[in-house]
């Protein structure tokens, strides 16, 4: 864990004040870069000391066997894991003769900050060397989100008291020692020198080394050149090897004389493109960096993301923390998609090597609604990538015996890559989040193109799936049988209620589709008819309920099994798939993630307010969060039926995640469903915010630490400013044509300069509902029961 005080609250700025080495995995994530497209880790300049040494190219993979004790049937047989690329943040640095490692000499200062407003990554170091000599660093680091291909790294060096001599060598090296191995399933398969060579060359202060993987083959080319001032004498050399890429510098500097090292990296890679034609591509994304130079990009930087900020900031006033936690959580989800340009967003974005670098249900269930209203093309580029992998999705659902398109579970490039297929393919449910989120982009953009090239083909695939993965039984209600729902400690069950909510609105979605566009159906065989047999397994569609406890069981059966017994299980049991048999797991009562509460949220529009409050305390007290994506989830509802501090508390665990370590592995990744979450939570949860049927509500209503809160969003090619305080809502149209949206049931219209302020009533309090022993969420505000008093 992250001790509380690592980073000081502030409101744009993560700073971390002192170097902490024991940290330092950790770290390498929170101050990753990215733009969805290349990620670096915030590994050290010089290399030295490292946790997981990582560069990422979103998509850029290995295959590797997954050896079976005993295979089966459709059992995919090898997977996918992300590569750590030819890493080009490397500057190693030689004072007269020390080399500058910060475990050796002296420390005198060192801090790190992202800038979530710049976009950069700062740091500085006053570091005096075992010879006693002092210097002063200050490295400043982007990940282009204008440019896609490029990186840049501004490296500026000062004596502090001495002449130096001084030798910088920037690299470029592939295939760096691994990381080491893990048991816990969650991290990543370590892969020993994944990339062959293709080729090096050097030239000026440019080198580029090009390679492939071994099997997947894929090609990349990894360039840097550099721009160089200093105030004396400088000789520059360049070298290049298979494996290493080095540009030296070597020069005096006089106490007062700075050097400044600009370096630009560029990355290409394809799976059709030729050697020459990669190389080119990367020395003219050299060319064009060089060209907009280091303040050009960094200008170029911030505009994006004022941009950005307009449209999509969330401001908490009470609690500068949370304030911080939320943009944290909204710039790495943009770091995560922003130009991931048709292709996949990974659970840890392009963080970590966690979960190998694989895309699960995280996408579309958990960031595609923040991308959604806030960076609509991301989303749409996200889902342009899953129609890419359609083809694979069909063969799977042929494999599987199945018609339409069965997603894969977790995959890279779009095949099914999970071993195990209760907690994997079973978990159908992806196919309906995926619909769903195509649903709801639609509706927040009215993009038709994309309902054309796109839209429609997903929901029809995807209803087919259901068609056939379900059945009419007897007295003729549609059952989707032997299925996982989002709760991974239940498997293989029959009609969980998420899944048939979602499949029922899939279904729906699609046969309206068909109606709206009938010759784009036809070219995909869709007739009414077909649309017709969607619409009655809709209607038929089975939800279980159980008369007896008045709640909604998650899937049929599940409230007659027995209680997991959380009395008896100590702290360190958890997370259970980590202590427990899944066996034990599946036949008990215990819920790892929200399942049927993920239910109450996206088919809100299913339920009725009382079931809502019944089903919520319910499962309360038997989830116990062993994922990252629950809390989010639990925090809206909670806020929905009356638990506003309840809420108050998840939204804290789904937005600090990270910043406090809270599942112990952020040194893998940061948890981007978790983060993207944490804007959920504001806009849905003490927002009110609902999207059902293309209908923008709200029903806003905050805890008692909180004096207000202002998110903005945008919804077809309007930008909308809703300001929430304890007593009152004021909606702002910031841009477009009038909109009709809802305040808690009451239908209003908002136009530019005409903002509409309501009063917001408070709720009669509920009694906090409990958590299984010992996972209760940590107390956001602990007086917060005697403040509303
Ligand atoms: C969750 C899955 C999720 C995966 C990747 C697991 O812990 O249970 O629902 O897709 O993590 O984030």
């Amino acid at each position: 864990m992250i001790a509380q005080p690592a980073f000081p609250a502030e409101p744009w700025s993560v700073r971390e004040t002192t170097l902490d080495l024991d940290l330092l995995g950790q770290t390498e994530s929170v101050f990753a870069l990215a733009n969805g497209h290349i990620g670096l880790r915030a590994n050290l300049d010089e290399g030295a000391p490292v946790a997981i040494p990582g560069t990422y190219l979103n998509s850029f993979y290995e295959l590797r066997p997954l050896p079976y004790g005993e295979s089966g049937y459709g059992y995919p047989e090898s997977g996918q894991t992300i590569v750590n690329v030819t890493n080009g943040k490397l500057i190693r640095l030689l004072v007269d003769d020390e080399p500058f490692d910060v475990r050796y000499g002296r420390l005198v200062a060192h801090e790190r900050e992202l800038d979530l407003r710049d976009g950069i990554l700062r740091r500085s170091a006053d570091w005096i060397s075992p010879a006693g000599t002092a210097i002063r660093l200050r490295t400043t680091r982007l990940v282009s989100f204008t440019q896609r291909a490029v990186a840049a790294i501004l490296y500026e060096l000062e004596p502090r008291d001495a002449t130096v001599r001084v030798v910088i060598e920037s690299e470029l090296v592939a295939n760096e020692p691994g990381i080491p191995t893990d048991a816990d399933p969650r991290a990543a398969a370590a892969l020993e020198a994944p990339l062959q060579t293709e080729g090096s060359s050097d030239r000026g202060a440019r080198v580029l080394l090009i390679h492939s993987t071994k099997r997947s083959g894929l090609l990349m080319a990894a360039g840097m050149d550099h721009v160089i001032d200093a105030p004396e004498r400088i000789e520059i050399s360049a070298e290049s090897e298979p494996d290493v890429g080095r540009v030296i510098v070597v020069t005096t500097l006089r106490p007062g004389q700075r050097l400044r090292l600009v370096k630009f990296l560029a990355y290409g890679w394809s799976s059709l493109r030729t050697h020459s034609a990669l190389q080119d591509q990367v020395v003219a994304a050299l060319a064009a960096a060089r060209h907009t130079g280091w303040e050009g990009l960094r200008a170029e930087q911030r505009r994006y993301l004022d941009e950005f900020w307009a449209s999509a900031d969330v401001e908490i006033d009470g609690d500068l923390e949370l304030q911080q936690a939320a943009r944290f959580a909204l710039f790495h989800t943009l770091q995560a998609g922003a130009r991931a340009e048709q292709r996949a967003i990974g659970a840890k974005g392009l963080t970590g090597p966690g979960y190998d670098g694989h895309t699960f249900w995280d996408t579309e269930r958990f960031v595609l609604p923040l991308l959604t209203y806030t960076a609509p093309k991301a989303a749409a580029d996200a889902l342009r990538w899953r129609a890419r992998t359609l083809d694979l999705a069909r063969e799977r659902a042929r494999e599987l015996g199945l018609e339409g398109a069965a997603f894969p579970w977790r995959t890279i490039r779009g095949q099914e890559c999970s071993g195990y297929w209760p907690a994997g393919t079973a978990a159908f449910h992806i196919g309906a989040d995926i619909a769903d989120a195509v649903v709801r982009y639609q509706a927040a953009t009215g993009d038709d193109e994309f309902e054309r090239e796109v839209g429609l083909e997903l929901l029809v695939e995807s209803a087919r799936l259901w068609r056939s993965l379900g059945h009419h039984d007897g007295p003729g209600r549609f059952r989707i049988d032997g299925v996982t729902g989002p709760d991974e400690y239940s498997a293989l069950a029959d009609n969980n209620v998420y899944t048939n909510l979602l499949a029922q609105k899939n279904l729906l979605a699609a046969a309206d589709a068909v109606a709206r566009d009938p010759q784009r159906a036809a070219q995909l065989g869709a007739d009414r008819e077909e649309a017709a047999a969607w619409r009655a397994a809709a209607d038929a569609m089975v939800i279980p309920w159980d008369e007896t406890l008045r709640v909604h069981p998650q899937a049929e059966g599940f409230t007659r099994h027995e209680h997991w017994d959380f009395a008896a299980t100590p702290a360190d049991g958890y997370p259970l798939l980590l202590h427990y048999p899944y066996f034990e797991l599946y036949r008990k009562q215990v819920v790892k993630q929200a399942d049927l509460v993920l239910a109450l949220h996206w088919r809100g529009d299913a339920f009725t307010a009382e079931e809502k409050a019944r089903n919520f305390d319910y499962y309360e007290a038997l989830t116990v969060r062993d994922s990252s994506l629950s809390a989010s989830t639990q925090a809206v509802i909670a806020a929905e039926v009356g638990h506003l501090e309840l809420a108050y508390d998840y939204f804290a665990e789904a937005a600090l995640i990270d910043l406090h370590d809270l599942q112990h592995n952020t040194r893998d990744g940061v948890h981007i469903a978790s983060l993207a979450g944490a804007w959920i939570v504001a806009v849905a949860g003490f927002g009110g915010m609902r999207d059902h049927d293309g209908q923008l509500t709200f029903a806003p209503r905050l805890p008692v630490a909180l004096p207000r809160l202002v998110f903005r969003l945008r919804f077809r090619d309007r930008r909308l400013e809703v300001e929430i305080t304890k007593t009152k809502a004021t909606y702002v149209l910031l841009e477009g044509a009038p909109l009709e949206i809802g305040h808690h049931g009451q239908t209003i219209q908002v136009a530019i300069d005409e903002p509409v302020t309501l009063p917001i009533e408070s709720l009669l309090p509920r009694a906090r509902p409990s958590q299984p022993h010992g996972r209760t969420p940590s107390r956001r505000s602990p007086d917060a029961e005697r403040l509303a008093a």
